[in-house]
């Protein structure tokens, strides 16, 4: 089946471009309905246009409340044809509502290894904890920030002359294949959701490891990601 897909961002939107490239390369099977915005500096909303993707920005200020901001996110994803959301980069949580218009089908990427680091400096947080691995997870989105069930995680090596910076260069560079990998699995109907955990049909044998950069992936990458 093909997604009919909507991206949320808020800034440089590389995952989005990462989406976009998968799409376009033929490896994933999505439509790119819409990419909102709540920023109308974001660098993603070029980036949509340049491809032909309607791109959209939605000042959240301008909105009495979170619901009322999230109601008009939900009229126009509906009005553009998508019925999946990405939110990629997007630094707004969204409310019940949004989510029970799209009823499993909202899913997000964070910077770090959840349950740890969750929020919004995950790459910085983990960097100065001191941890030895972090990475990047791709999950479903529930009513708590950072904490739906886990589709696919990447873990990348940290060092003690990491920042926030250098550890998420690395982390980022596995976002961008590991989030194309998670929305095809959704695109192909492959995933079932059983309480915490993700069910994924016809899963490989092994994690994928030896990327660039030392990284592992879990569930392993398909052809084309
Ligand atoms: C990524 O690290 C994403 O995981 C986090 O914000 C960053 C957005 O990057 N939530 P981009 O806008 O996709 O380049």
């Amino acid at each position: 089946m093909t997604l009919d897909l909507a991206v949320l961002v808020s800034g440089s939107g590389s995952n989005l471009q990462a989406v976009i490239d998968r799409i376009e390369s033929g490896a994933l099977d999505a439509r790119l309905r819409l990419v909102l915005s709540n920023k109308p500096q974001a660098y993603g909303l070029e980036r949509a246009r340049k491809h032909g993707v309607p791109a959209l920005c939605l000042e959240h200020g301008s909105f009495p409340d979170r619901e009322a901001f999230d109601a008009e996110m939900v009229r126009l994803i509906r009005e553009h044809g998508a019925d999946t959301v990405a939110m990629a980069g997007f630094m707004r949580m969204v409310t019940p509502r949004f989510l029970s218009a799209f009823p499993g089908r909202v899913v997000n990427i964070h910077p770090a290894l959840l349950p740890s680091f969750p929020g919004v400096h995950g790459q910085r947080d983990a960097a100065d904890y001191g941890v030895r691995f972090s990475g990047c997870t791709v999950h479903f989105v529930d009513e708590k920030m950072d904490n739906g069930p886990i589709i696919i995680q990447a873990v990348v090596p940290a060092y003690p002359g990491d920042d926030g910076k250098s550890l998420g260069a690395r982390i980022l560079e596995l976002e961008h294949r590991i989030y194309p990998q998670a929305l095809q699995w959704l695109a192909q109907g492959r995933l079932t959701v059983s309480g915490r955990k993700v069910l994924l049909a016809n899963e490989g044998q092994a994690p994928t490891v030896a990327l660039p950069s030392g990284a592992m992936v879990n569930p392993p990458l398909e052809p084309g990601f």
